[in-house]
């Protein structure tokens, strides 16, 4: 399959890496590191280690059978008007928060695929990409249900050897995803700290009602997601990746823009009833962004 990684940052970068042991994979992400692929193939390290070639490059191809989009969510408008004027199969969203694949949707005439992500990556220099830990893609229809595209590209990341399962559930797991990002993405980057922090204590309690008020949200918008699940699975991705520093704290500390509309702000926007606890993360980090 001839595959576009959209955003080839840490995590684009490893499933493009690998992607590449089995298809013909385009990076299309920021030099230096693309200069660097392009020049010497791609590095990853750590889980595994393997060197792969992909083509890389700064602006979208003009075709391909899938493209995989992995940019911050505030980007993924600009993404859409360019992969608009590409010859696309599908397209596939792997990105943190909620209405990417609404706005890829709005632009593309393919169909539109929503992913999870669990794979743990960071990019160490230019060129290398860090394989920190194993996870699982989950991809189906956004609306859920099955199609074929969702089967055939789910076929095509299993093939290379990616932990891929394909759901016709994905209103649930992209709502189960938020109630975590919810939780742990903001109090981690206004509190800077690990989010092995929030196992315990103040930090603990404020995932939880996070989480518990987007479930309670989600269950507003017709999908079945009980509060404690949403506080058990939060308290799972505490346990799993404890020394992580979470995408918006990293982007809180490189005073870059951070996807809190896309995450809590999503949830203050959709709610019918008051989200004291969203509402509060949301205009803190938004109060940081306007200071950076
Ligand atoms: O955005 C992130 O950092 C990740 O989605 C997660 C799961 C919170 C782990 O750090």
């Amino acid at each position: 399959m001839d595959i576009a990684v959209v955003g080839a940052g840490s995590l684009g970068s490893l499933l493009g890496g690998l992607l590449a042991r089995e298809h013909d994979v385009t990076l299309v992400g920021r030099d230096p590191h693309m200069r660097r692929v392009a020049a010497e193939g791609l590095r990853v390290a750590g889980v595994e280690q393997f060197r792969v070639t992909p083509a890389a490059r700064t602006d979208v191809p003009d075709s391909a059978d899938l493209a995989v989009v992995a940019v911050k969510s505030h980007d993924t408008a600009a993404v859409a008007d360019q992969l608009a004027g590409c010859e696309l199969g599908a397209c596939l969203s792997v990105q943190n928060g909620m209405g990417n694949e609404a706005t890829l949707a709005a632009a593309l005439d393919c169909p539109v695929l929503a992913g999870t992500c669990t794979y743990g990556a960071r990019l160490d220099e230019p060129g290398t990409v860090a394989f920190t830990g194993r996870g699982e893609v989950v991809l189906g229809p956004p609306a859920g249900g099955r199609s074929e595209t969702a089967e055939r590209v789910g076929a095509a990341f299993g093939g290379a050897g990616v932990e891929t399962t394909v759901a016709a559930d994905m209103p649930r797991r992209l709502w189960a995803k938020l109630a975590v990002n919810a939780a742990i993405n903001a109090a981690t980057a206004l509190a800077r700290v690990e989010n092995g922090a929030l196992a315990d204590g103040p930090g603990a309690a404020l995932a939880a009602d996070a989480a518990r008020e987007t479930a309670r949200v989600a269950r507003e918008q017709g999908v079945d997601l009980a509060d404690e699940r949403a506080v058990e699975l939060t308290r799972q991705v505490v346990r799993d990746t404890a020394a992580n520093r979470s995408s918006m704290l990293q982007d809180v500390e490189a005073g870059r823009a951070t996807e809190i509309d896309a995450i809590n702000g999503y949830v203050v926007a959709a709610a019918d009833e008051p989200v004291p606890v969203n509402e509060t993360l949301t205009r803190l980090v938004r109060t940081r962004e306007r200071a950076d």
